[in-house]
């Protein structure tokens, strides 16, 4: 067993649990009930308009995931070095293994918080700020996490049920002290038919 701490898996899991990681209650049954108001929704169009506007400073995080930095020119406590996935790109019904390596240049405190956004096609599913201390536990970490090199790797199941479409999940955490801890982008298509 790996067992180490880091705040990019952190991250990246709330980013990514959106439609990776069922495990995560709190995000699931907001994908449901996101779903069924988009079966329900004829104002697509409002939906479209409440978009952030994308940002240009993105930086590719190295390693074979669909993830950017966003926001790369503010100062951020995450340096995300590394993100590798298996399969790439990630294949609804099949285990997804993680690994990532980053470096945090503070200790991440109770009060760290992160607001997710994820968008289906030109759909925005959920707009929502979670408690990143008590979502971190969902991936066995736990605050306050320490400054330093961090690598963390992990297994994640991909629901066969996942509705084919192109997801893009916008995740910007930060400190107690509303500090910017990282802005990411993670983009993942999965096709009618998968496998
Ligand atoms: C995924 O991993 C779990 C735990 O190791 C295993 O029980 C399951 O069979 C795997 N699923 C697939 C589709 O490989």
């Amino acid at each position: 067993m790996v067992n180490v701490k880091t705040l990019a898996w952190a991250t990246l899991a709330v980013s990514a649990s959106a439609f990776l990681i069922p495990s995560i209650q709190a995000l699931g049954d907001d994908l449901a009930d996101a779903f069924d108001s988009i079966a329900e929704s004829v104002h697509l169009g409002d939906q479209v308009a409440t978009f952030p506007t994308p940002n240009p400073n993105e930086k590719p995080v190295p390693g074979n995931a669909p993830i950017v930095q966003c926001e790369a020119l503010n100062a951020q406590i995450l340096d995300l070095q590394e993100v590798i996935i298996d399969p790439s790109p990630p294949v609804k019904g099949q285990n997804l293994t993680f690994s990532a390596t980053g470096f945090l240049s503070e200790d991440i405190e109770d009060g760290a918080y992160v607001d997710v956004d994820v968008r289906f096609g030109f759909i925005r599913l959920i707009h929502q700020t979670y408690d990143l201390c008590e979502q971190v536990e969902n991936v066995d970490l736990e605050c306050p996490i320490k400054k330093g090199k961090q690598v963390i790797t992990k297994l994640v199941e991909i629901p066969a049920e996942v509705p084919p479409g192109k997801y893009v999940v916008n995740a910007r955490a930060f400190d107690k002290n509303d500090v910017l801890i990282t802005c990411l982008t993670a983009t993942v298509e999965f096709p009618a038919t998968s496998g």
